[in-house]
């Protein structure tokens, strides 16, 4: 069967990373199905998904908790597999609200996993992360290196993980790609989709943009002091087209062991990065170079919890997957500021 015939559910499709990874599913000749509480997304980006590949997405809100309305939706199609976005991330609210984070990221993980085992689908693309890692002792960072987590967010991520390697040694029909991603960045080139934070960004580039766009007076750059190139803190930016890409990689893949009828993968992890380290004053003189625009900043002391370093190995995604990433860091900037100049205020909440 080709991928015209593939259905594929994508929970936290109307997020970034899954709003573009729904682009390319589209792109792909898969069909698609999101589901989403919009609970930190905005339905607009579904409204952008659809000018940009003219096609009608099904959408549905709801919620991971819903068993009901999961169980109806598994009885109405005929998935192959689900690529699941839909989790809470912002590491300092779950400092601060740990039980929100295990309910809806690890017990919602489970009640979706056993409604799928119920209706026999079993392929599965985990949204992982680079922070399973935690402070890496070696780089660049394998998928074999060691896993700790310091944050509540993190641990859920590490939890689940964990839950998809013991489902998978019990019953070979799943197959989970694992995908670890370092740091997304960037927006699709149409400028219409893009990272779009609730409130004041956490996160570097979305608060690099927003200052250039003059939303925000400046950017604080936590510590230039660590042993890195400049002082700043070094990671490994991908951008966010090339990340969606390496979801299409690992669907193609799971279609690929399933139909050869080859032993199952089980449980897979894969590093998706670019495999390269940018400090953070180097992407902030790559975005003024990139897009001519001044990023007013200052230094500041050191973020708790703050890596010096974090950068991906990343042969295992090119040999397995075949997928590499191709856009750099001038993509990243040039696109991010495309996005937030045509859309200052996000999808206006
Ligand atoms: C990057 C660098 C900061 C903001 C986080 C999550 C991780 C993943 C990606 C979900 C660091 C510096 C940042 C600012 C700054 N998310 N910085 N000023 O912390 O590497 O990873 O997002 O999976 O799980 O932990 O990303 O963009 O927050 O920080 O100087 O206003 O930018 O110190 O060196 P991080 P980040």
């Amino acid at each position: 069967m080709g991928t015209a015939s593939k259905k594929i559910l994508v929970t936290g499709g109307v997020g970034y990373i899954g709003s573009h990874t729904c682009i390319e599913l589209i792109a792909s000749g898969y069909d698609i199905v999101v589901y989403d509480n919009l609970s930190n997304s905005n339905i607009e980006a579904i409204k952008r998904v659809e000018q940009i590949t003219d096609k009608e997405i099904e959408f549905v809100q709801g919620d991971l908790l819903d068993e009901t309305l999961l169980t109806q939706i598994f009885s109405q199609h005929q998935f192959f597999a689900v690529v699941h976005f839909a989790g809470l991330k912002a590491v300092g609210e779950s400092v601060a609200q740990p039980l929100k984070y295990y309910k809806n990221n690890v017990a919602g993980t489970v009640n979706l996993l056993e409604v799928m085992q119920h209706h026999q689908v079993f392929n599965f693309v985990f949204s992982s992360s680079a922070t399973v890692y935690g402070d890496p002792e070696q780089l660049p960072i394998t998928e074999t290196a060691p896993r700790s987590t310091t944050n509540p967010y993190g641990r859920t991520k590490l939890i689940i993980e964990y839950m998809l390697e013991d489902l998978c040694a019990s019953d070979p029909r799943w197959q989970v790609v694992s995908l670890r991603y370092f740091n997304p960045v960037g927006a699709h080139d149409s400028g219409k989709i893009g990272e779009d934070p609730n409130g004041i960004p956490n996160n570097l580039m979305p608060y690099i943009s927003q200052v250039a766009v003059g939303k925000l007076e400046k950017l604080r750059i936590f510590g230039n002091d660590y042993p890195t190139v400049d002082g700043t803190g070094v990671r490994d930016f991908i951008h966010v087209v090339d990340l969606a890409k390496g979801h299409i990689s690992a669907i193609d893949y799971l279609v690929k062991n399933s139909t050869d009828k080859k032993e199952s993968i089980g449980f897979f992890a894969v590093n998706l990065g670019t495999g390269s380290g940018t400090s953070v004053l180097q992407l902030v003189n790559a975005f003024t170079e990139a897009t001519g625009q001044i990023v007013n900043y200052e230094f500041s002391p050191r973020r708790a919890g703050d890596v010096a370093s974090c950068y991906a190995q990343v042969d295992l995604a090119e040999q397995n997957l075949n997928w590499q990433a191709h856009l750099d860091i001038y993509d990243m900037c040039k696109d991010t500021w495309h996005w937030q100049s045509q859309n200052p205020n996000g999808y206006e909440k």
